[in-house]
Parts: C-alpha cells; structure tokens; sequence
C-alpha cells in the first residue's frame, strides 16, 4: 500500500481513483458535523454544491423527515433549519432525520469524488477508526484536505498528517505530498488546538463567535464512525 496527500483537491486526477480510497477531511466544520450527525442516529447525508440545489432536495423530499442544513461566510442560511456547527446536530436533533447539507469548502470535495469507489469521511474526532477502514480496504490511501476557498487549508493537512504518520507505522509506505503533511503535523501535534485558533479559518470563525466549534473538532478519537460517501449519499454503511 501507499499513501498520498492531494493538497488541492481542485487538481483531483479522477481517472487515477481505481484501487484507492479518499479521504475527505474539512476539520473545520463539515466533516465533524457530518461525523457527529451520523454518530447522533442521522439516517445519512446529502451534500450538495449550493444553496439552490439545497432547496430542491428538499422539496423532493419528505419534509418532516429531512433537514437543512450548511452555511455560507460562516453562518446559518436564511431559511435553513441548522447551520454547519458540528454542537446543533445532537441526537434530539437530527436522529432518525435525513439530512441535506451545504457548505462553501467541504460538500464540493465530494463532487469531486462522485463515482470514486472508496470515500471516507475522515476529522480529528474519527482519525484512528478512518486509519483502520484504510488498512482493511487495502486500498491506497488518499487525505483530501477541502481547503478554504479553493486553496491550502492548513488544519486539513495537519489531520491527514495524523492519519499518515499512523498508517506509516503501519507498515504503509508514503508518497512525497503524505511525507510533508506528516512533516506538518509532527511540526505542530503537541498543541492541536492552537494549530487550529491560529490557522486562516480558525480565526475567522473565532471572530464569528463560534471558538466553541473549534474545542469540538479538535478532539481526537472521540468517535468510532466511519461515515462512507456513495451514490451521492453519507451513512455509515
Ligand atoms: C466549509 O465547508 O467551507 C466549512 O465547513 C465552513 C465552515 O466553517 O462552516
């Protein structure tokens, strides 16, 4: 096996997606919220590229049983049930819900990936159980940080770094991009959190008043869930 790190996801080779399993990491907040909402009894996930196609899913769908949920510049859109905070998806919240899910970064990585074999939901709070789905899909691995407006998202590459690091001592061999995320992240693991208050993104939710948001995608192997994208949709298989 070998392992790899797309820093941009803009670039993706899509032809090279045989025999490989990605990654999607977006620390900050669509991945965690997307983990959370599953581990919280969410019956699965759609990300969708924009607010417009938000709105139509969700006329297609039974309305008591879906909510609305994302962001744009940070915050709740108008008309949304929930914004991209991974503390509102709760159990109350959303178990047994379905639920549709914008953001400006992390859902359009999963457009990239649509057709892809293998796609993971990968953050801080799931890291160890994303390195053994890798390990036993024997598939080669691939971190896809969403980035911040199509560019370097630094708390992104520092979380694959972490799977990365472990997946090497796992025996996995690592491409030169995975050996400068684990680089990052050996450069910054003893303080994580302030890795991520002082990253590009960080501040600007810290700003936003959300630094709440940033102590709950900091933790690390809080969950055991994998969630898996496929056919458009997020479960847990
Ligand atoms: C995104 O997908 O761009 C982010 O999750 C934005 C955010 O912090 O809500």
């Amino acid at each position: 096996m070998r392992a790899d790190m797309q820093f941009l996801h803009r670039n993706m080779p899509a032809k090279k997606a045989r025999g490989k399993v990605f990654v999607v990491i977006d620390v900050l907040r669509a991945t965690t919220t997307i983990i959370e909402a599953l581990s919280n009894g969410c019956t699965e996930v759609i990300p969708v590229a924009t607010v417009d196609e938000a709105f139509d899913q969700v006329k297609k769908s039974i309305q008591e049983e879906t909510l609305l949920g994302g962001e744009r510049g940070g915050l709740k859109v108008d008309g949304f049930d929930l914004g991209n905070s991974p503390r509102e998806y709760t159990r109350y919240v959303v178990s047994g819900k379905r639920i549709i899910l914008t953001t400006t970064n992390g859902t359009k990585a999963f457009q990239k990936l649509a057709g892809c074999e293998f796609v993971l939901v990968g953050g801080f709070t799931n890291v160890h159980a994303v390195v053994q789905r890798c390990i036993a899909l024997k598939a080669d691995p691939v971190m896809v940080p969403a980035g911040l407006r199509g560019g370097f998202s630094l708390e992104d590459v520092v979380c694959g770094g972490m799977m990365l690091d472990i997946l090497e001592k796992s025996g996995v061999a690592l491409m030169d991009a995975a050996k400068a995320a684990c680089i990052l992240y050996k450069s910054f693991h003893r303080d994580l959190p302030e890795m991520a208050r002082d990253s590009e993104h960080g501040r600007e939710l810290i700003q936003l008043g959300y630094e709440e948001d940033l102590d709950f995608c900091l933790q690390t192997n809080v969950s055991s869930s994998v969630p898996v994208f496929r056919k458009g949709s997020i479960t847990l298989d």
